[in-house]
């Protein structure tokens, strides 16, 4: 039997079925499909497509699987841990369990450093941030209400945080011109054009530590994002699930830490986003967490958690785990310290071919800057040169476009989804294509030379046959410009 295709009775399915909210035609989901018709293997497949559009940190899974071998009691199936299977297997209170929920405050805590502690009673579970973005939204905004979000920003939020609450995303543009710097301007900007058009804000939403720039916010602008919702009276979310990738000096300041260093900072407006998918690099055990100040957004949220339960077996696990607290020392510890090598090898490889990239100090990726091999400052031309990396470079990249960012010519690339060999062979590549490109280019800036040169000396004659020597241009006539001159400018 086949599907019944909505095109013949449209009502036969839902809205929600229907439209296209699952964002999925984006291009960024396009390039996974062209990694997955044709895979990059080293010796199966060696010319096919290099993933560099998934933002996953594969660095540390030895120190994981280590602790697991040691640890074989944490796991339920195993025969040193097989007396805790009935208690596990059964259904579980959806609040979590309590070491589990102990153990991910503590973690909390521990990744800004110790300066905020985290309340066990507000954690909250979620099939992964995924799930936890769609929950505050539901919590947060009816259908056609809006959130604020600077860009770029992570394309699937416009799967995760619209597609079935009905909530809209207005992007507040962020340049390169101040690194992508989220200012009181452009938020202000974008909350009178909302006014205008009649749409109720309901918040402000943005990671930090952000995907795609790898940027951290500064505590200055944390203050002024917290001082604006609390003079609009919105919400704040912050999508911290990058906040353990930070590799370099600037240290990532959570907002948990900056409202309370703020007088009559109302509470009830801030709201946490976290995962372990990035941090810890477990991203197939959906851990996702809403931490919020309201109190009763934590408890519609933990209603609402029945339909994105973390499983019983991965909580028993991972309560153990981060408890840890050798462990988790020194898989943070390391897991920085390789992030901050895999970052230098790529970026120091790129900038060898003239490559440069956003001065970044976590995350999973680079944001790349390839304007100058646009061939029009245009959002087309970025996608067919986004085109040619795929097929021709045969690496996935995501293109700015599809990250809402309103300059063409900036791309994603991730880099700690594989390994060094891998890394190698991207950057080789991509020196290849750099190379075909620019000699391409300077061939044709040749030949567009000679023939300006031909044209220009056929119009000098033009111009020596047609002008008498009694002068038809006066002294102070503009000295008609030179093709010549315009090609070499
Ligand atoms: C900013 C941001 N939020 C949320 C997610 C979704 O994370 P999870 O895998 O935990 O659902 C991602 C994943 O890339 C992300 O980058």
């Amino acid at each position: 039997m086949g599907f019944v295709g909505n095109e013949s009775d449209p009502q036969l399915l839902s809205k929600i079925a229907t439209n296209n909210g699952h964002g999925e035609d984006s291009h960024y989901f396009d390039g996974w499909k062209a990694y997955d018709r044709d895979p990059y293997h080293p010796s199966k497949n060696p010319n096919g497509v290099i993933q560099m559009g998934l933002s996953e940190n594969k660095l540390c899974h030895d120190l994981t699987e280590e602790w697991i071998v040691e640890n074989p009691k944490a796991s339920i199936c195993t025969s040193e841990g097989v007396n805790g299977f009935k208690d596990i297997a059964n259904y579980q209170d959806y609040h979590g369990l309590p070491q589990f929920r102990n153990a991910v405050a503590k973690f909390m805590g521990k990744i800004r450093g110790g300066k905020v502690a985290f309340d066990p009673e507000r954690i909250v579970m979620s099939g992964g941030a995924t799930g936890a973005g769609e929950t505050i939204m539901f919590c947060l905004a009816n259908p056609g209400e809006a959130f604020l979000i600077p860009s770029p920003y992570y394309p699937a939020f416009d799967r995760d945080l619209r597609w079935r609450t009905g909530v809209q995303l207005i992007p507040v543009n962020c340049e390169s011109s101040n690194d992508f710097k989220i200012t009181k301007e452009c938020i202000e900007a974008a909350w009178e054009n909302a006014q205008k058009e009649n749409i109720r804000v309901k918040g402000l939403i943005m990671a930090n530590p952000s995907n795609p720039l790898g940027t951290v916010l500064d505590r200055d602008t944390l203050k002024d994002l917290v001082a604006f919702v609390n003079e609009k009276q919105i919400h704040l979310v912050c999508d911290e699930i990058y906040s353990a990738t930070t590799f370099s000096s600037a240290a990532f300041v959570s907002v948990a830490e900056v409202i309370a260093t703020i007088d009559g900072c109302n509470l009830d407006l801030i709201h946490i986003i976290y995962s372990l998918s990035k941090d810890m690099g477990l991203p197939g055990f959906r851990v996702g967490i809403v931490y919020s100040y309201n109190d009763a957004v934590v408890s519609c949220a933990r209603k609402m958690s029945s339909f994105g339960l973390v499983s019983s077996q991965t909580q028993y696990l991972l309560a153990a785990m981060l408890s840890d607290d050798a462990f988790v020392d020194r898989f943070l510890a390391e897991s920085s310290k390789r992030l901050a090598k895999r970052h230098k090898l790529f970026t120091e490889g790129l900038a060898k071919v003239g490559i440069s990239c956003l001065k970044s100090c976590a995350g999973l990726f680079v944001w790349m800057d390839l304007r100058h091999l646009l061939q029009q400052p245009t959002p087309e031309a970025e996608l067919a040169l986004w085109r040619l990396i795929i097929n021709d470079v045969k690496i996935n990249v995501s293109p700015g476009s599809s990250f809402h960012c309103s300059e063409p010519g900036w791309f994603r690339v991730c880099f700690a989804n594989i390994d060094e060999e891998t890394v190698e062979i991207a950057l080789e590549r991509i020196k290849a294509f750099v190379r075909r490109v620019t000699e391409k280019t300077s061939k044709m800036k040749r030949k567009q030379w000679q023939s300006n040169l031909q044209l220009s000396l056929k119009s000098r004659r033009f111009e020596e046959s047609v002008m008498s020597p009694h002068g038809l241009i006066s002294p102070c006539s503009p000295i008609p410009q030179s093709p010549l001159v315009k090609a070499t400018t």
